[in-house]
């Protein structure tokens, strides 16, 4: 099939664009308010776009708690979930007041960072703690303004477990573990 995507004609019951670029990690934003709340919600639209030096974006559709704290304050911090971990995840993507610490909410267990204020997710195997850069706000439906944007933050640290496997996002409602490994050698001729 093929489908007008801004008008967005694909004429099923739900839009299947975010399972089709699946599965895609994803990001347990924590920030502080200027309050000092912790805040901390999943986040979809997250991926790693660079390598040296380390950034990594989350996309936020509209301007929810996590990037007004991460603009704020200027950092955040990105667990990864699990798992084991998921049925926290999904709470945690609950609308909740900006004076409600969502870590405490779930039972989740803050851990303090190293560099950033905001604590990371203690349960989670990996986190990146993060120096918030900036803010790209994109265009809406034909020139019209739009309400998404992609926070990017500087990694400057990094917690690993030793034994770690995150979860993946794939679409609609269902998720992945990556339980199956292979190898692929890159080509060594520019010619492939
Ligand atoms: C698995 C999952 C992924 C999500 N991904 C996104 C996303 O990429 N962007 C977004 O704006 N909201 C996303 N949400 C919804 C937010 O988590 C939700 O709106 C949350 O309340 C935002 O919290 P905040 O206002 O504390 O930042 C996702 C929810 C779930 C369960």
């Amino acid at each position: 099939m093929f489908y007008d995507a801004v008008a967005n004609t694909h004429g099923l019951a739900i839009d299947p664009f975010k399972a089709l670029v699946a599965p895609r990690p994803i990001g347990w934003i924590s920030t502080l308010g200027k309050n000092g709340v912790v805040n901390l919600a999943p986040y979809g639209f997250f991926n790693a776009v660079s390598e040296d030096p380390h950034f990594l974006m989350f996309g936020s559709g509209g301007r929810k708690d996590s990037q007004r704290n991460a603009e704020e304050t200027g950092d955040f911090v990105c667990s990864l979930a699990t798992y084991e971990l998921r049925e926290a995840m999904n709470r945690t993507s609950a609308p909740v007041a900006p004076d409600v610490d969502e870590m405490q909410l779930v039972g989740l267990t803050p851990a303090p960072s190293r560099l950033v204020a905001p604590p990371r997710v203690k349960e989670s195997p990996v986190a990146f703690e993060c120096r918030y850069w900036r803010t790209i706000e994109l265009p809406g439906r034909n020139g019209k303004p739009g309400m998404n944007a992609i926070v990017l933050g500087q990694v400057i640290g990094i917690h690993i477990a030793d034994e770690a496997i995150a979860i993946a996002r794939l679409g609609y409602g269902d998720y992945a573990v990556g339980d199956e490994v292979f190898a692929l050698a890159r080509p060594k001729s520019r010619a492939l």
